[in-house]
């Protein structure tokens, strides 16, 4: 169901309230998302993104009820990862001369998903297209998050395009940020920078200067996922600035994967021995085994101090916590520090492992970790409560 934003912008995207796995299995989406499209009508008609290839049809249909697709001047293509561009074969199929306005690299890999050769015009920054009353400036962006991603600012409306930057895993037919439940807004919004973003910080940083030295007034940042920023829109800008700045709140979290609940015990130990010691620090305990990879990525990228816990298995670690020192060493974390700790049983290696899979993720090691034999007594429950406050003395 088409969504109308202004007189001259509607969205015609997708809502997905079933989605659950992105990225194959690389991220959660407990809320669903959405695949935001925008049919803008000045003189000229203007499509900006598409949905995903699964809702293709769907998407042209209900977009032929907006408008004859005839009608359509430019396409507008910011990224061209399939969860924007997945319609677009089923669309110009029915308009095939329409030109594609991408970035050099949107061409490239608009060709290599679809091995169309579609009338692709390429943009770069600066670059303007006029559509009657308004205009189109371009922005490329790339690497946020992929090579070929751009911004659209439209004049007159002052909306800036933002595609997969600001944006939010989350379904809601509320569309607008100051409609729908904050605290689910924020968590999503933290979220999906923290784990999509985040290895690209410094690049976020740099293209939100660039772009607030064009002076331009924002009063929609319209996402491609989740909802359109109206309210304050620039809130959500303050944030990815904060959130690029090796962003970190009081908070520790420990990680950990058990056999026989040995290294479980281990990590309360050690959270009890940081209560003692610091009062106000938020500590959070997570086994990897059997929670949500990406929630536990949101809550390392909130912490200021990480710890590592596995059993020895197999003279290595546990493969859930190996998945998440696998994802931390890809997102690339800045300025945090760590420990390890693990039980064991003959050999012992899963915390020299671990240190040295911190390390590789950057993570500086602040002591020297520990490890207890077999089920931990009153002494090794003692020494994690001793290492827990030596821990949190050295932050
Ligand atoms: Fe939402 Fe990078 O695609």
């Amino acid at each position: 169901m088409a969504h109308k934003m202004t007189d001259k912008v509607t969205w015609v995207g997708k809502i997905d309230w079933e989605l659950r796995r992105f990225h194959g299995d690389e991220y959660s989406t407990h809320r669903g998302s959405s695949y935001n499209s925008y049919l803008i009508k000045d003189d000229k008609t203007v499509l900006i993104d598409t949905v995903w290839e699964p809702f293709a049809e769907e998407f042209v249909e209900n977009l032929k009820k907006e408008i004859d697709l005839n009608e359509i001047d430019y396409i507008i293509a910011q990224h061209a990862e399939i969860d924007h561009s997945g319609a677009l074969p089923l669309l110009l199929k029915e308009i095939p001369d329409v030109p594609i306005y991408c970035t050099s690299n949107g061409a490239k890999i608009l060709k290599a998903h679809f091995h169309e050769d579609w009338n692709f015009v390429e943009v770069k920054t600066g670059d303007e297209l006029e559509i009657g009353e308004n205009k189109l400036i371009f922005v490329e962006a790339r690497m946020l998050h992929w090579p070929d991603t751009m911004f659209t600012y439209m004049t007159g409306e002052n909306i800036l395009f933002s595609n997969d930057a600001f944006g939010q895993h989350y379904a809601s037919e509320l569309m607008y940020n100051d409609l729908v439940d904050q605290g689910e807004l924020y968590q999503e919004a933290i979220k999906y920078y923290a784990n999509i973003l985040t290895p690209f910080s410094s690049l976020v940083t740099n293209k939100i200067k660039e772009v607030l030295e064009f002076n331009l007034s924002v009063d929609m940042i319209a996402t491609s996922h989740g909802i359109i920023w109206r309210d304050n829109p620039v809130q959500i800008i303050e944030k990815y600035l904060e959130w690029a700045d090796a962003y970190q709140e009081n908070q520790i979290t420990i990680v950990y994967d058990t056999m026989w609940n040995a290294t479980r015990r281990m990590a309360e130990a050690i959270a009890e021995g940081i209560r003692a010691v610091d009062k106000d620090v938020s500590i959070k305990l997570f086994n990897a085994a059997n929670s949500d990879k990406n929630d536990i990525i949101t809550e390392l990228f909130k912490s200021k101090a990480i710890l590592f816990g596995s059993s020895t298995v197999n003279k290595s670690i546990m493969h859930a916590t190996g998945g998440i020192l696998d994802m931390i060493k890809g997102i690339g974390f800045k300025n945090k520090k760590g420990a390890a700790f693990g039980s064991y049983g003959w050999s012992g290696e899963s915390v020299g492992i671990l240190e040295e899979r911190l390390k590789d993720a950057k993570i500086e090691i602040v002591q020297e970790g520990i490890k207890e034999l077999w089920n931990p007594d009153e002494e090794s429950m003692n020494r994690c409560i001793e290492f827990g406050k030596e821990f949190v003395g050295k932050l």
